[in-house]
């Protein structure tokens, strides 16, 4: 596919790590069109006019002419590493007049014609198929230059004559198909950084090596394949190299003695071989430390061939090295010896290889050691590691990460007290391990273990200030009580659920709290969590994106910042006050109510209303219960001084204009010639009810009295319930005289009515005495007029 386009500056910051000295150019300014591996026999035409850098890497391009990049007026990149280009003319690019950066390793290439680019700064031609190195006469222009890469069979001084002026930086020297060399060609270059790849075939190597080693003053060489005998002091004699590599290094062991001791006595500070194969047998070999300028050795990726031999023989090389600095990574490595007098080793990497708790035990002699790293060894106990380490006074930092680590409860550990960070990731330590640290330490990486609670009863860890507790199995804070000076908590990958409050203020002065990507349960706990963020802002790192809900099911997904609950549904205290507070105001209302409005009254009223109704209907469900024949439905017996209530509001609310209620009223149904007291009688026997009209001057009326007494005897003697009391106004209990006992008990027995002076109440109060008095009366004749009476007194 050619129109396969990326936007991707980040290509190109890995292009400036791969070349670190070279193109310094404003980052914005890139634009990659990547063609790698796309199987192209040709640049594409179709490269867009814009592009900066062009990656036509691994393609099977065989030819460039001058209207493959004509176009392309801003390309500063090329690489063509990797094709089966044949020849190049350089005024391919004449007009790319920005193009700073050409890599065409790994062609076919065998002739160069015409001037490059006189703006080139990386130029790698190595990996070719170029006879010698001719071509360097093209280059001699290249001013701004600081890295080349060359290859030829044949290499003479002549040929590099016109690099020699060149401040260059880096130069590649590939000669695996070298078949002439003319000593003291190479320290005709001029370079800081020479990587010599020396000629796979037998030849002996020393000539060119001992000409690089005055070249520059670090250097990389590989394919060192030599079971050479011409190694001695003299090849670094004149040496100015202080940074050495050697890489595919096939070697005795023997051999490679010799190489280190050559190395011993030169001008080498740091050494490091990697990809080492050792030949043959493996015996013991004298070695004369003696003093050295060598202040680092690194052994990467050792291979044996033959394995009878005495480990002691190989580990006791190392271990009495008289360095700084000593790293062997990926050699298999199955224990170290303890160096038999005090040790200049200050830090001491043995990373990746097969360790055991068994290295260094009652090792007194590592007096210097400030760093220790055996990550990804076959380390088990913790307590062992803290007894291992114990006689080395000046460790600060231990790292035994990567190993199978675990600690027993109750088993001892000791450390040194000058440990200051030590790295137990991805080990099987549980919550006991707090049990086992040492208690000076700063930095506790712990991630990946099985941790799952930390109390507060534990070591106090009162100097540690950065604790990465991430991928562990924690479901909550950890009690930061022990941890005084804690700075920084990395509790990430965990599964924490709800953060409680009382963790979270007990880590109050942590300054930085990673709490990402754990399952949070979204509910009222979590407030407080996201409050403390929005209160001490950026405490919380990848805040927010990265704290999402995990629970309940409804809300997944949703950032902890976007989740809202409610208030109440969280405060209890609140719930209470409010739900207090709700019923205080009920309270309060239905007091005023009560108050202004009377509802008791009101209900009182409906009640008797009811009550009555209900009478009144099982009344007339039994017509025979009215045994006498009624003409009215009320006999009122008021005081002549309530006439004008009674007249005026009772008599107008009562009587209805078609007369289906009817009043007997001594004024107007009493019958002339018959005596007051038998009209009374008779008024009160052809009724159905008596109303009596209370109020003080009811009291005083002899009249009314007699009336009552009259009613009330009918009511005994026929045990009927025709009595209505209405009370007009308020009597004083001392208004009564006590010759009326039988209103005193009447009005202390039966209910009555009160006349309400408020205009509101009084429809329900007209209701209910009407209801009271409601009756069928039969039709009769004897409800005939009666004359007015007489005034009463
Ligand atoms: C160019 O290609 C070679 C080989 O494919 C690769 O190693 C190198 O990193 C590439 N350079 C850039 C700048 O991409
Ligand atoms: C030795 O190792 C330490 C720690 O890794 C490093 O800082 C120092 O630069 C090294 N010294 C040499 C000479 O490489």
């Amino acid at each position: 596919m050619a129109g396969c386009i990326l936007m991707a500056v980040i290509l190109f910051s890995n292009f400036v790590s791969i070349v670190p000295y070279s193109v310094q150019l404003p980052e914005k300014a890139y634009y990659v069109a990547n063609y790698s591996h796309h199987s192209l026999h040709s640049v594409p035409k179709d490269v867009p006019l814009q592009t900066t850098v062009l990656d036509l890497q691994q393609n099977y391009i065989n030819i460039l002419v001058i209207s493959d990049f004509s176009s392309l007026p801003n390309l500063k990149v090329l690489n063509m590493s990797q094709n089966v280009l044949g020849e190049l003319d350089c005024n391919v690019f004449s007009l790319n007049k920005e193009l700073v950066y050409l890599d065409l390793s790994h062609n076919s290439l065998t002739i160069i014609s015409n001037q490059c680019n006189e703006g080139l700064q990386h130029l790698d031609l190595s990996f070719n198929n170029f006879q010698s190195l001719s071509m360097c006469e093209k280059f001699e222009n290249l001013i701004h230059l600081d890295f080349l890469g060359l290859g030829a069979e044949i290499v003479h001084r002549s040929d590099l004559r016109g690099l020699e002026h060149l401040m260059l930086i880096t130069v590649v020297l590939e000669l695996e198909k070298l078949s002439d060399y003319e000593p003291g060609s190479i320290q005709m270059l001029n370079t800081q950084m020479l990587r010599l790849v020396l000629p796979i075939k037998e030849m002996d190597p020393w000539i060119i090596l001992s000409d690089a080693l005055n070249a520059s003053v670090s250097l990389e060489v590989s394919n060192i394949n030599y079971t050479t005998t011409g190694i001695g002091p003299e090849s670094f004699k004149h040496s100015r190299v202080s940074d050495m590599t050697m890489e595919k290094v096939t070697l005795t062991w023997s051999a490679m003695i010799g190489l280190f001791q050559a190395i011993w006595k030169s001008s080498v500070k740091s050494l490091t071989v990697k990809k080492v194969t050792l030949v043959g047998l493996i015996k013991r070999e004298q070695f004369y430390y003696g003093t050295t300028s060598v202040q680092a050795v690194t052994v990467q990726n050792v291979t044996i061939t033959k394995y009878l031999f005495s480990q002691d023989d190989v580990y006791i090389f190392f271990s009495e090295m008289n360095i700084q600095n000593l790293t062997l990574n990926h050699d298999s490595i199955l224990y170290m010896l303890c160096p038999s007098k005090p040790s200049p080793f200050r830090h001491l990497n043995f990373a990746h290889n097969t360790l055991t708790d068994a290295t260094f035990q009652d090792c007194h002699t590592l007096v210097r050691l400030e760093s220790l790293i055996l990550s990804w060894n076959k380390l088990t106990e913790l307590s062992k590691v803290s007894f291992m380490v114990l006689n080395m006074p000046l460790l600060q930092h231990l790292d035994i990460s990567h190993n199978s680590l675990q600690y027993e409860m109750g088993d001892e550990c000791q450390w040194p007290g000058s440990v200051l960070s030590v790295n137990l990731a991805a080990n099987d330590l549980t919550d006991s391990v707090f049990r086992c640290l040492p208690t000076t330490i700063k930095k506790l990486d712990l991630q990946r273990n099985q941790i799952g609670y930390i109390s507060a009863e534990i070591v106090q860890l009162l100097a540690l200030e950065e604790l990465n507790l991430a991928s562990n199995r924690l479901k909550d804070l950890p009690d930061c009580r022990p941890f005084k000076s804690l700075a920084m908590l990395n509790v990430a990958f965990n599964v924490l659920q709800s953060p409680s409050s009382e963790f979270l203020h007990s880590c109050k002065s942590v300054e930085t709290i990673e709490a990402d990507n754990n399952p949070f349960q979204c509910d009222c706990d979590i407030r407080e969590f996201v409050y403390q963020e929005k209160q001490t802002s950026a405490r919380l790192t990848k805040w927010p994106a990265s704290y999402q809900c995990a629970y309940p099911e409804t809300v997944k997904g949703t950032l902890l910042q976007d989740f809202r609950i409610s208030e109440l549904s969280c405060n209890r205290t609140l719930l209470i006050v409010l739900v207090f507070i709700t019923v205080a105001v009920l309270a309060l209302f239905l007091f005023c109510l009560c108050k202004y409005l009377d509802i008791p009254w009101y209900i009182k009223m409906l009640w008797q209303w009811t009550q009555t109704r209900h009478r009144n209907r099982i009344r007339s469900n039994r017509p025979q219960s009215l045994k006498q024949n009624f003409s009215f439905h009320a006999f009122i017996s008021y005081s002549e001084r309530d006439s004008s209530w009674v007249k005026e509001c009772l008599l107008p609310n009562l009587e209805r204009e078609d007369g289906s209620i009817q009043i007997c009223r001594h004024e107007r149904n009493f019958v002339a010639g018959k005596s007051i007291v038998e009209n009374i009688v008779n008024c009160i026997d052809k009724s159905f009810k008596s109303i009596f009209v209370l109020s003080p001057n009811f009291i005083q009326s002899e009249w009314c009295h007699y009336e009552l007494y009259f009613a009330h005897h009918k009511l005994f003697t026929e045990n009927s319930n025709e009595l209505i009391l209405v009370l007009l106004e308020p009597i004083p209990q001392y208004l009564i005289p006590a010759r009326y006992h039988k209103l005193k008990a009447l009005m202390a027995q039966r209910t009555y009515l009160t006349w309400p002076k408020e205009r509101g109440k009084q429809r329900l109060f007209w209701a209910n005495l009407r209801a009271a008095i409601t009756v069928n009366l039969p039709e009769a004749d004897e409800s005939g007029p009666f004359q007015e009476s007489g005034e009463r007194i």
